[in-house]
């Protein structure tokens, strides 16, 4: 856990324009800077981003975010990733909450093991690469399966020799704990130490920063067993967690607004080497729902592609199946089933590109995969058939949150069962989906703001202005005045904050549409205003606003009241508010 102050202090020192820059260039215009979007393709610049606002904000596609959100969406790290990524930039140091003297060296101790692991690695991933240069074998091997040079580069593919110890010339101290707790070496029961890789090619495993943290060796020998053999878990390397391929196509996979998932390191590669770049690999273990969060952090198209053999399609199933909980309304996933003989890489090698790029858009989608299987292990026949159907599909619809998606499969499901959708929930007695937080289909068009709505951009912009009496405009509890007591609030505690950290602040208080909305307005809105008179403007009119509201209160009570029951003060107040009125 991050303190939130903290998060707000580091939105508020570092420059999202430095941030981003250092990705993509900008160039000045006018008080934003701009550049041609890297969340799509486009020819002439519509990202801009706001050294005011801190806040990045594409016309083109809608992409917006402030610095966090930026390395997130662009780099693919996650949210701590992120915060520790800033923090590093401008010398902060991200405190932990409620961290101990103990957990403190806990960590310290840690980040040294994964800087050791770190290191050793890449130095790993050097001695291989110049190995495999000077192996005419392992060159040929390359070779036949039809990579280029270049090719190899890209994935830094490198070669271990044949051999016990040549590690042994690369670390000197081939002693060192961090070459076994790094998967290089192994021990036998004599304590002897020997290399884990021999007489193979080498496919480092990057994370998505592109440092090694981990390798995949294919032995060259057909007579090697066995066929693949991987680095094992370490504290660096997560095989449920990372995707063989993700840091070289990460800047394909949003090019083509797709990510391509397959079974093995050769497919990743051949596909590069015809072309399709955006294709990524789980690592020997069934696609986890962590798999898909990190791919959908990049692009909302996610294509399966496994293998046309049996074990190729039992992955798949189980691909669906742990995508389920990580599914958004958005999403789209498909399955492309290859002929029984092919992988990934036969097929491209066999076909091309513009083939398996055609029969990707034909791919199955995960909805009418799961249709399918379901049917198929089973003819609907009799009546018990539609008992076991429904209960097969039980834990399948459980799974899945998201709304549309849910609803469309609970009703095709109980369309295919032959029982009314009440029926089903009566038997089944499934969970009601949650309701979409955002609603996909905003309004484009541009209704003008309501006055507390306008109060609140400008407090954003301007948080200094700020004043406990302005509580007074909100007594309500409606979402708006939610939004406005929550601003008002965040204002007063960090007067100097940039509109994007106090955004932060308020987010986890106010309706999200809303709050998505506002902040749609606060990039659009014209920085050239004068923010202090237009605050002015709008603080007039609330307050205008409060006092009506107070004197129809006091109007329709003093009406309630028999004529002949009020005072004579009352009495002249109801004719002055009736006379204003
Ligand atoms: P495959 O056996 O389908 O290999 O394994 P492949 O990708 O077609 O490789 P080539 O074309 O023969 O070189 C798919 C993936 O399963 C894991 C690896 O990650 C491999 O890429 N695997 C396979 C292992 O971990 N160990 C093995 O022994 C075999
Ligand atoms: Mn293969």
């Amino acid at each position: 856990m991050i303190p939130e102050s903290f998060i707000q202090e580091l939105l508020n020192r570092v420059d999202i324009v430095d941030v981003i820059d250092k990705s993509v260039p900008l160039k000045k215009a006018g008080a934003n800077y701009s550049a041609c979007c890297p969340f799509h393709n486009e020819k002439s610049p519509s990202f801009t981003v706001s050294p005011t606002k801190q806040f990045y904000h594409c016309f083109g596609c809608g992409a917006h975010g402030t610095a966090i959100g930026f390395l997130m969406e662009y780099a693919g790290l996650s949210f701590v990733e992120s915060i520790h990524d800033l923090a590093k930039n401008v010398g902060m140091i991200v405190p932990q909450e409620q961290s101990t003297q103990e957990s403190r060296e806990a960590d310290a101790q840690n980040k040294n093991i994964k800087l050791g692991l770190q290191e050793t690695l890449q130095q790993a991933a050097n001695y291989y690469k110049a190995e495999l240069k000077k192996s005419e074998r392992a060159i040929d091997y390359l070779k036949a399966r039809g990579l280029s040079g270049i090719i190899a580069a890209k994935f830094q593919i490198g070669y271990a020799p044949a051999g016990w110890q040549n590690l042994q010339s690369v670390f000197p101290q081939y002693e060192n704990e961090a070459l076994q707790t790094a998967g290089l070496v192994v021990e036998n029961e004599q304590g002897k130490r020997y290399d884990r890789f021999r007489d193979r090619i080498m496919f480092p495993i990057h994370d998505q920063k592109g440092q090694v943290i981990g390798f995949g060796g294919r032995v060259i020998n057909p007579e090697d067993t066995p066929k693949y053999y991987n680095s094992p878990e370490t504290p660096l390397f997560q095989k449920g967690h990372e995707l063989y391929g993700l840091f070289v196509a990460r800047r394909a996979i949003r090019d083509a607004g797709r990510a391509l998932v397959v079974e093995g390191y050769m497919d990743v590669v051949a596909l590069a080497q015809y072309g399709i770049e955006y294709a990524v690999a789980a690592l020997g273990t069934a696609t986890t729902p962590f798999h898909i969060t990190k791919l959908m952090r990049q692009t909302d198209e996610i294509v399966f592609c496994f293998d046309g053999d049996n074990a190729g399609r039992t992955a798949a199933w189980r691909a669906a199946i742990n995508a389920l909980p990580a599914l958004t309304d958005g999403l789209k996933l498909r399955f492309l089933f290859l002929p029984k003989e092919h992988d990934p890489d036969s097929y491209v090698r066999e076909f091309g590109k513009e083939k398996f790029e055609t029969e990707m858009q034909a791919g199955m989608p995960l909805s009418q995969y799961i249709v399918q299987h379901l049917s198929e292990q089973n003819p609907l026949n009799a009546q018990e058939d539609k008992v076991k159907f429904l209960n097969d599909a039980e834990p399948i619809l459980r799974q899945i949150i998201a709304p549309k998606f849910s609803l469309m499969m609970r009703k095709r499901i109980a369309e295919l069962a032959d029982v009314s959708e009440a029926e089903m929930q009566s038997l089944l007695k499934l969970p009601v989906p949650n309701r979409s937080p955002v609603k996909a289909t905003q309004k484009q068009s541009r209704a003008p703001l309501s006055i507390k709505k306008r109060f609140v951009l400008m407090l954003l912009m301007q948080p200094s202005l700020a004043k406990t009496e302005h509580l007074s405009f909100s007594k309500g509890f409606s979402e708006e005045d939610v939004l406005l007591q929550a601003s008002i609030h965040a204002a007063l505690r960090q007067p100097q904050s940039k509109p994007a950290a106090l955004l932060h602040t308020i987010e986890s208080q106010v309706d999200t549409r809303l709050l998505h909305e506002i902040q749609r307005e606060l990039h659009l809105l014209d920085e050239s205003l004068d923010f202090a008179l237009e605050f002015e403007g709008a603080r007039t009119q609330l307050v205008d606003m409060t006092q009506q509201k107070q004197d129809g209160g006091m109007l329709d009570s003093l009406k309630e009241k028999p004529f002949s029951a009020l005072t004579a003060e009352e009495r002249e107040m109801l004719k002055k508010l009736t006379a204003k009125k």
